[in-house]
């Protein structure tokens, strides 16, 4: 077993955090390191009084010394002699693995000076624990193998039961969600089919877009939703204005153009964690204060709705529509790259831009 050099010592990061460990008596010295509790009765009152074990490894002699509370962590009475076998076949066999990698980071050359994460043990009892560790690289060799590394760990276990009980309520709550879009949807396409064809590939438009604007998952599923819902208040239309295969006149358009308002007005009793009834309120607005129901400009108009805009326009456009044939989506492109800075967000015109020619996005009709 090679001994600590004094210039290794001298390495050590955590001279101010040593409790009993002056190195020229315990580093080295396999005597001192097998089963030891620490001998300082402050950290051993506050390991004990905040449930958190305090440990430190010694790779040179494969041993640990650590707080009185640590083994019983594992279900385990004291043990005299803790090295890696001991809490390697403690460990449950699926995190044994991920573990052993952990291990092998910390001693390797240069490798990261601290470490974190939750893993299972199974008990003498059979029961499984999670247990939260932390370490910390304080002393390495010439190499920059790490040679001793201290840390902390402690029973997440109630954590981990409530985060399970939290993904199990929010998995039916969106499962619930889902399903009553779906209906929505569902009800939307028996009465109009185009708007329920269109709002399901605005959906997966402004969802690419996001995507591309680098927006993270959870804001991604909001525009996708907002994208089906966004024209749920062509309820309010009747059916024979939505369905005419012929232009709508002044009055009739003025009608259409209720639909944003209206849908709000449904979309907002609904507690969406995102602000899908916004979006429905503002697709229609132009950043230039051209659009309606509002006339809104600039920053007025929530980023989500500008996205939906973009998505909106090119999809109605490219699109097949009971009063006109698809103007293809060429006609959208020019509408957009014309529109963008005035009308259109360039951000997103220039997102949505990029994933439709590197993703091919495209309307069935077009
Ligand atoms: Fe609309």
């Amino acid at each position: 077993m090679p001994a600590m050099s004094p210039a290794l010592t001298n390495r050590c990061m955590r001279d101010k955090l040593q409790w009993h460990m002056q190195s020229d008596e315990h580093l080295g010295n396999p005597a001192m390191n097998h089963g030891q509790l620490t001998d300082d009765p402050l950290l051993e009152l506050v390991s004990e009084m905040s449930g958190i074990a305090v440990w430190e490894y010694n790779f040179a002699v494969n041993a640990m010394l650590r707080t009185a509370g640590h083994d019983a962590l594992y279900g385990l009475d004291w043990q005299v002699h803790w090295n890696l076998d001991t809490f390697l076949s403690a460990t449950h066999p699926d995190d044994r693995e991920a573990i052993s990698e952990t291990i092998a980071q910390s001693v390797a050359p240069e490798g990261p000076d601290a470490y974190e994460g939750d893993f299972r043990v199974v008990r003498p009892d059979g029961s499984i624990r999670w247990l939260w560790v932390r370490g910390q690289v304080v002393v390495r060799d010439e190499a920059g193998r790490g040679q001793i590394v201290r840390g902390v760990i402690a029973d997440i276990t109630g954590r981990k039961e409530i985060e399970e009980q939290l993904r199990n309520t929010t998995d039916l709550y969106r499962e619930s969600l889902m399903a009553t879009i779906s209906s929505t949807m569902t009800l939307g396409n028996l009465r109009d089919p185009y708007t329920a064809g269109h709002e399901r590939r605005v959906g997966e438009f402004a969802y690419a877009t996001g995507e591309q604007l680098g927006l993270n998952p959870d804001a991604l599923e909001g525009l996708r939703l907002a994208g089906y819902m966004h024209d749920v208040g062509k309820f309010a239309v009747p059916s024979e204005i939505l369905a005419r295969p012929s232009r709508l006149s002044a009055a009739e358009r003025i009608l259409v153009e209720t639909h944003p308002r209206a849908g709000y007005e449904v979309l907002s009793e609904i507690p969406f964690p995102w602000p899908i009834a916004l979006v429905a309120l503002q697709h229609h607005e132009r950043l230039d204060g051209t659009g309606y129901p509002e006339g809104l400009s600039g920053d007025e108009i929530i980023p989500e709705a500008r996205i939906l805009a973009v998505a909106d326009v090119f999809e109605a456009m490219s699109s097949h529509r009971p009063y006109r044939p698809a103007l293809g989506s060429e006609a959208a492109i020019a509408e957009l790259e014309s529109g963008a800075g005035t009308r259109y967000d360039p951000r997103v015109v220039t997102a949505f831009l990029t994933q439709m020619r590197e993703n091919g996005l495209a309307s069935d009709s077009t």
